[in-house]
């Protein structure tokens, strides 16, 4: 007979005392098994028990150790609770009966069901009295609180308390309100969210997901489900962007300049209405004479224009101006729009998109799928996109899906799940594109009434909006060393979630704990082992120098590095239509290309080899390294 005794980072003792309990029974598989008891309750206040251990129990199987759960016979049902501290006391330890005090958060209930079979329930009804009977909660009565959701379960990983148990996620509960996925870089985030939405898109196909890979890092996590989008087949045109975005995208994410603003929000609207008329066949040029209010538009209405007739507008109104600096503005404004225009990098805008019809519905149906009913994933791969224009990117996917929700009635699910959100939401306000995380924003407060939820992969919850993640009712939290990330999840999850999180430094890789609406109950678990082929990781795969597993030499892998560098920042259409070729890529030329195209081109580099161009998968991957 001994006791196990450990020593917290609190600096108080925790108690792991031994107990027998018979491995495969519950306490509702057998109610009459007292010898199982290793305990009584002392006392009960709110969710709160006090548990009083005897000093000498020979240690077995099961431990009463912090983070335990434990059966509470209370009358007709099994309370459910699970250890948050243990403390020997001194004086009971003297009278003889008890040697320990367990304090125990219930959260909640076996219960027999008319039909005679027992199924667990969160929340406590019945609270427990004093004396009531205390066992370490049994495989099955363990399995019955994880299955008996009532909804449906996807199998996320293997429960830490028993691993013969899994440990699962209520996919309807996490979808009701957004998640989180939040740890340390390296831990086995990404990891977890393949597993996650592997088993979202099988239990429930209806649901419409979208990933932000910021990273080009899960094209292979689903195989053939996966539809993959990225600088290529992008199509998202320019008139749908709104004018924040669109001025965003304009000045490359710096400053604007309010003069050339106010002409662009005030011909914007006038270039969409010309359009209108345009396609119902009335004489452009007279129609060209009137405000844009005229029909209706705002500079935000996503309704098609041409840019060409943006700029003859800009044009216009510079060639009845006299005043030379006015006149420098306009034509400052008109060099802007074309270079963005003409920089093959912003094709997805201009090309891609057929500007000369109104595309939205296929648009819509490209990023979220609403013309299939199959099951599957659209994943955005935002490391091929300018890095600049990322940052409108995520905005307007976010407000699209929004808006679809809102104007759809919820009539299709939708999840839009976000790598690196503190990128886009940041806690800084001053960081950040302000109407990107007003678009997530919006999703995390109003987004469930309209069937859109939000999932969130950070590595620094300090550093993520805390009105977002406060709307986070699942949590699935990794290993993390930073106090002050901790201490904001401590915050924001209830007293026995929050003393789980103590264990969040000593995590291993794979291992999380689930916290939340989307969990049954609070469960420290692994993730489920995902095999080699399907892991998140670059183009290359994750042995990209091991010339015998297909992977590449030193100097040819150096080589294509240096050679995806390299493509990176430079115009992309010009460097593949000349590799395609064969030809040596020239460097930048003067004619037919726009200012900033021709500065990006400085950058050119030698031509790639016919073989080592058919292993350039994804030259993009590196354009955005982690901040
Ligand atoms: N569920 C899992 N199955 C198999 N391997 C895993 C799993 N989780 C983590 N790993 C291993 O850990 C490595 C890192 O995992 P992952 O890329 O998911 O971490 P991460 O937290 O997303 O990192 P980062 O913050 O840098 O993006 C993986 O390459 C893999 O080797
Ligand atoms: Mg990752």
């Amino acid at each position: 007979m001994r006791y196990v005794a450990d020593r917290t980072k609190k600096g108080r003792s925790a108690w792991g005392l031994g107990v027998t309990v018979p491995e495969q029974m519950g306490v509702w598989a057998n109610p009459t098994a007292r010898s199982t008891s290793f305990g009584h309750v002392l006392s009960c206040r709110g969710s709160e028990a006090r548990i009083g251990i005897p000093r000498l129990i020979p240690i077995g199987e099961q431990r009463a150790t912090v983070g335990k759960f434990v059966a509470i016979r209370s009358g007709a049902s099994v309370l459910v609770g699970m250890i948050t501290e243990v403390n020997a006391e001194r004086g009971l330890a003297a009278a003889g009966e008890f040697g320990a005090i367990a304090r125990v958060d219930l959260l909640g209930e076996i219960v027999r069901q008319g039909t005679g079979a027992a199924r667990f329930r969160r929340g406590v009804r019945d609270y427990p009295a004093i004396d009531d009977e205390v066992d370490v909660l049994g495989r099955e009565d363990l399995r019955l609180a994880y299955s008996s959701a009532g909804s449906r379960l996807i199998p996320a990983g293997d429960l830490h308390q028993d691993p013969a148990i899994k440990a699962s996620v209520d996919v309807d509960s996490l979808l009701a309100k957004h998640f989180a996925v939040l740890g340390s870089t390296g831990v086995g985030k990404s990891s977890g969210v393949a597993v996650i939405l592997g088993g979202l898109m099988r239990a429930r196909p209806d649901v419409r997901i979208l990933l932000l890979d910021v990273h080009n890092e899960y094209s292979k996590c689903f195989g053939d489900a996966a539809t993959v989008i990225d600088s290529n087949n992008l199509k998202l045109p320019f008139w749908l962007f709104n004018f924040e975005e669109m001025t965003d995208i304009i000045y490359c994410g710096k400053p604007s300049v309010p003069e050339e603003v106010e002409i662009l929000a005030e011909l914007i609207p006038i270039a969409k209405g010309t359009y209108l008329n345009y396609k119902s066949g009335t004489d452009r040029p007279s129609l060209a004479r009137r405000t844009g209010r005229d029909f209706g538009f705002s500079a935000d209405t996503p309704a098609p224009y041409l840019i060409q007739d943006l700029l003859t507008l800009i044009d216009e109104r510079m060639g009845k101006l006299e005043n030379r600096s006015s006149r420098m503005i306009h034509h400052r404004l008109m060099m802007r729009i074309e270079a963005i225009k003409n920089d093959p990098r912003y094709a997805f805008m201009f090309e891609n998109a057929n500007v000369g019809g109104d595309t939205m519905g296929a648009v819509l149906n490209q990023l979220f799928r609403l013309d299939s009913d199959q099951n599957g994933i659209t994943i955005l791969k935002l490391a091929s996109l300018p890095g600049e224009a990322i940052d409108a990117v995520v905005c307007i996917t976010a407000r699209l899906a929004f808006e679809f929700g809102l104007w759809s009635d919820g009539g299709i699910p939708l999840l839009l799940m976000c790598e690196e959100a503190h990128r886009y939401a940041s806690a800084d306000r001053s960081l950040g594109f302000a109407p990107t995380r007003r678009a997530l924003s919006r999703i995390a407060k109003e987004g469930r009434k309209y069937g859109v939820s939000l999932g969130l992969v950070s590595q620094r919850p300090a550093e993520l909006d805390p009105t977002i993640i406060s709307q986070c009712s699942t949590l699935f939290v990794m290993r993390m060393a930073n106090d002050e990330d901790q201490s904001i999840l401590r915050s924001a999850t209830s007293e026995a979630a929050a003393d789980l999180l103590s264990f969040v430094p000593s995590l291993a890789t794979g291992e999380v704990i689930g916290i939340g609406e989307g969990m049954q109950l609070p469960a420290r678990f692994t993730f489920a082992t995902l095999p080699r082929d399907m892991l998140p990781c670059g183009e290359w795969g994750s042995r990209p120098l091991d010339p015998a597993g297909g992977g590449l030499g030193r100097a040819e892998f150096i080589r294509m590095a240096i050679e995806r560098w390299r493509r990176a920042t430079t115009n992309q259409a010009h460097w593949s239509e000349a590799s395609m070729k064969g030809e040596p890529v020239p460097s930048a030329g003067p004619e037919g290309q726009s200012a900033l195209a021709r500065g990006l081109n400085a950058a050119g580099g030698d031509r790639p080899s016919p073989d080592l161009r058919s292993k350039l998968l994804d030259p993009e991957r590196y354009k955005i390294l982690k901040r």
